[in-house]
This record gives C-alpha cells, structure tokens and sequence, in this order.
C-alpha cells in the first residue's frame, strides 16, 4: 500500500477533523484550534495499540511533547526528569542537536542503502565498534535488540553446522531474563508473563536458573555457594548431550528482568563451561553495553569475552532505531564457504541503516569526546551510596546496581522476603512522578515478582538532577513506613 493511500482513506481521517474544528456560520470561516491533551488521549485510545500496559492504565497514557536534556515534557506542560532514559536508551537525554545533525547530514547525503552492499556509515561504524568491544569481531548490523538476538541465535546454529557439528541447535537462556520479543529471542527469554498466549514459540530453547543472590534457587548463601547458578551449566548441558547444544545466551546483569547481579565469579565460570562443551557465548549487551555498566560493555566488568555481543538501545542513544549482532573474527571462517547454503542467508530491509548509523557514530563520539562512560560509573557509585539508606527500610529487601543502573526489590516485610504487592510498587511511582520524576519497575516478567523498582538514567545528568532524583526516589521509598 502506498503512504498516500495509506494516509488518505483512513475512515476517521474526518472525525479527527473534526473534534478539533469550531462550528462555523455561513459568513464566519470556521477557526481551528490546538488539539487539547485531551483530544490527543481520546485519538490515542481510538487509534494506537501499546503493548505491555493493561487495558484500564492504557486509557490515559501521558502524551509526551518535548524533550530538554534529560527532561520530558507532557502535552499539559509537566516536566518530568526520565530516571529510565525511556526504555532504557536515552543515555544522553532528549535534545543533543549533534545527532539531529548528524541525521540530517547523512539523510541530504545518501540516506538509504541495504547492507546488501555497502556504504561508509556501517563500515565506520563496525570498525568503531570493535574499538569499543576491544576485539576482533564482524559486525551484521539490524533494527533492534530481538533482531540482534535472531542474528546471533541463526548464526551461532549456523556456524555449527558450517563446522562440522550440526546437532548443535539448542539454545540455553536464563529465567528471569529478557532477550526480545520475537519467536526465538522470545523463546530464549526466561520471563514466561511475556510468553503466555504466544507459544508455542521456536523449539530447541532451555532455561536456567538465575544468579538471584537475594532469593538463591539453590538455597546457598553468597560467599559460599560455589557459584551452583553457574555450574548448573555444565549439568543442563550433559544431560542435553553436549554435541546438542550451540550457545548460551545471556546478559551480563539480567536488567528489565529486576538488576539481578551474578556473584563474583560467575560469568568467568560459564565461559570456562562454554569453552569445555563447544558451546558458544551470545552477551545480550542491549541494555548494558555502551557504558550503561561503567564500562564499555557489561562484560568488560568480568573479564570475559564472549564469542557473540548482541547490542541495540544506546547504540544511537534511542534517536534512531539500529542494532548489531558482533561475532568472534575466527567464526566467522567457516562463513568462507561458496557452496549454495554455505553464507549466511538472512537480509534486512533497513538493518545498518546509513542514517542511523551516522547517529551511532556521533553518538559514540559524543560518549567519547565528554567521557561518559566514566561519568555514568561516577553517577553509578553515586547513586549506590545514596540508596544505601534504604537498607533499613521495612520494605526493601535487597537493593542491586551495576553502573548506572539500580533495582530495588520492594518485599512486604524483610523477615518473610514476601514480594511486595503491586500497589505498593504503583504507590512509589506515582509519588515520584507527582513530584516531576519518572522510574520504572520490572512488569509482566515472572508471576509473583514483578516487585523491583528500577532506575536507569541518561548519563547527562547534572550533579543537581541527580540529588533531585536520588532524594525523590529516597523519600518515595522512606515514607511507606
Ligand atoms: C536485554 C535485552 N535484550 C533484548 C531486548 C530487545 O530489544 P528491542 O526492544 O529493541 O527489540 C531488550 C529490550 O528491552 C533487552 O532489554
């Protein structure tokens, strides 16, 4: 279908008009005036369809305007400092000119091309990228973060078959953890909320338990647990026959599903299981790559390297949609195969799209020119100093960060560790967003424990944003009692 046709027969194209037209006499032209907020919430209920909220809260969704530094502006005029840099991207906030710039320049210049052939940005941008990830990798770009995971998932059975092993194909996640929204990225995803109604999704995905050192599955005590989360590994992939498993996928930190960080340790010892099996390491680095964990990546903090990093969200900083999907240099040698099915047949209209990656690479450079990765590990630890008076509180049972990020697991009481109800958690966030902050919580996760309050912030902030947000998000917390 074409825009025009698209645009012109819509059958309500009309009634729009008119809620937002003054009734006209014979000799008066009729005027026209803004749309109120709420015409727009009324055209939103009748026309969009947003994912992940319930039907009763999607009925007045707030109709953001503008945005100033890390500041968002609603259609009523309210200002609300975005503790969750949107959906966790937004890490320079909201108005850096030098990416509308750098759109710009790139869209007058060449603004279209698939990767099918070639073109500067995406070339500039993989070599950029290896510079970040301190590796040898070959970059496929794509749209998002589930693409990202569709690549390296297609790509890790691939190589096996390519290799020699084609009874490689089964894929280990994690519960708890989140890898996208697409059949297999949703099927390596470990948060069944996300999964029911939709399956049966792709076959050949198992699920681990999660390094959840607060409410350990193995019922072991940090320090002296031996890392059971990690070795469990090596059992799954025994009892699943190793010659049948291709890769373990997983993040750093499991991030929207509740900041769960490993124990010291533990992403060192599933590489060394990975490496013993034959089985590949997918890093899903789309929330914490990109300086989010006060490094580069995420797994630069664990000293490991992964054989593929999957990356989206801060690649562009949220301005344009835009995802990669690095794979280890040598794998991709057996790629080096002419044979009908011997490269890797998967194409994407708009993957590694110049614009975006003209954004990416301001946005890198921006990252690098103003030493953001350092602040955000400064803000982090921060940030983990002024949360630590929540300790004490009657409701909070465990308090988590890796860099700039945090998560707070609100319980009903610290003895029984029972998760906190869901009003408590909307209690919290309303108050913060009265008071012109917005944060954010796991949701529609694991049943029974979408309990964690998370904070994920632009790495813009100015010292006097992050006292407002650290003393907002401590008294919202402080006054449950
Ligand atoms: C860790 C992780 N992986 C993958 C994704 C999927 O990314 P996208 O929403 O861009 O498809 C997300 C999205 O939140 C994510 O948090």
């Amino acid at each position: 279908m074409s825009t025009d046709s698209h645009e012109s027969v819509h059958p309500a194209a009309g009634a729009a008009e008119v809620s937002v037209t003054q009734s006209a006499t014979a000799d008066a032209p009729a005027t026209t005036h803004a749309p109120s907020p709420s015409d727009w919430i009324e055209k939103d209920r009748q026309y969009v369809w947003h994912g992940l909220v319930p039907y009763t809260a999607s009925q007045n969704p707030m109709v953001v305007s503008r945005g100033d530094g890390a500041w968002l502006t609603d259609e009523a005029g309210n200002r609300y400092l975005d503790g969750m840099s949107g959906l966790w991207c937004a890490n320079l906030g909201y108005s850096e000119k030098r990416l509308a710039d750098a759109a710009y320049a790139q869209m007058t210049e060449m603004p279209y091309y698939p990767l099918s052939q070639t073109h500067k940005p995406a070339i500039r941008l993989a070599e950029k990228l290896n510079e970040w990830l301190r590796g040898d990798y070959r970059v496929f770009f794509s749209n998002s973060g589930s693409e990202a995971n569709e690549v390296a998932i297609k790509i890790a059975r691939q190589y096996h078959q390519q290799n020699g092993e084609p009874s490689r194909w089964k894929v280990i996640g994690r519960y708890r953890g989140y890898h996208g929204n697409t059949s297999a990225a949703l099927a390596a995803t470990g948060q069944f909320m996300r999964k029911y109604k939709y399956e049966p999704l792709a076959p050949g995905f198992l699920h681990v338990p999660p390094p959840d050192c607060y409410r350990c599955p193995f019922g072991q005590q940090p320090g002296s647990c031996n890392l059971a989360c990690a070795n469990y590994y090596e059992q799954v992939i025994n009892w699943e026959i190793p010659e049948t498993v291709a890769a373990v996928i997983l993040e750093p930190v499991i991030s929207g599903g509740g900041i769960l960080t490993p124990p010291e340790g533990y992403l060192r010892r599933v590489r060394e299981i990975c490496n013993r099996y034959g089985v590949l390491l997918i890093v899903d680095e789309v929330i914490c790559g990109f300086g989010r964990s006060g490094e580069n990546f995420g797994h630069h903090n664990f000293g490991v390297q992964p054989d593929i990093v999957t990356m989206a969200k801060g690649i562009t900083s949220g301005y344009m949609p835009l995802a990669a999907t690095a794979v280890r240099a040598e794998l991709f040698d057996p790629f080096r195969d002419d044979s009908e099915y011997g490269h890797f047949r998967h194409v994407t209209t708009f993957g590694g799209n110049p614009t975006a990656c003209a954004v990416a690479l301001e946005t890198l450079a921006i990252m690098e020119e103003r030493g953001l990765v350092a602040r955000a590990k400064v803000l982090g630890e921060r940030l983990r100093q002024r949360l630590s008076v929540l300790r004490d509180c009657p409701n909070v049972g465990d308090i988590r960060h890796f860099g700039f990020l945090a998560g707070i697991e609100m319980v009903a009481d610290q003895a029984s560790k029972t998760p906190a109800p869901p009003a408590m958690l909307a209690e919290v966030i309303t108050w913060c967003k009265q008071r012109g902050l917005l944060i954010g919580k796991n949701s529609d996760s694991v049943r029974g424990y979408n309990n964690i309050l998370q904070l994920c912030p632009p790495f813009i902030l100015t010292d006097d944003e992050f006292d407002f947000l650290a003393d907002t998000v401590v008294e919202a917390v402080q006054r449950l009692g």
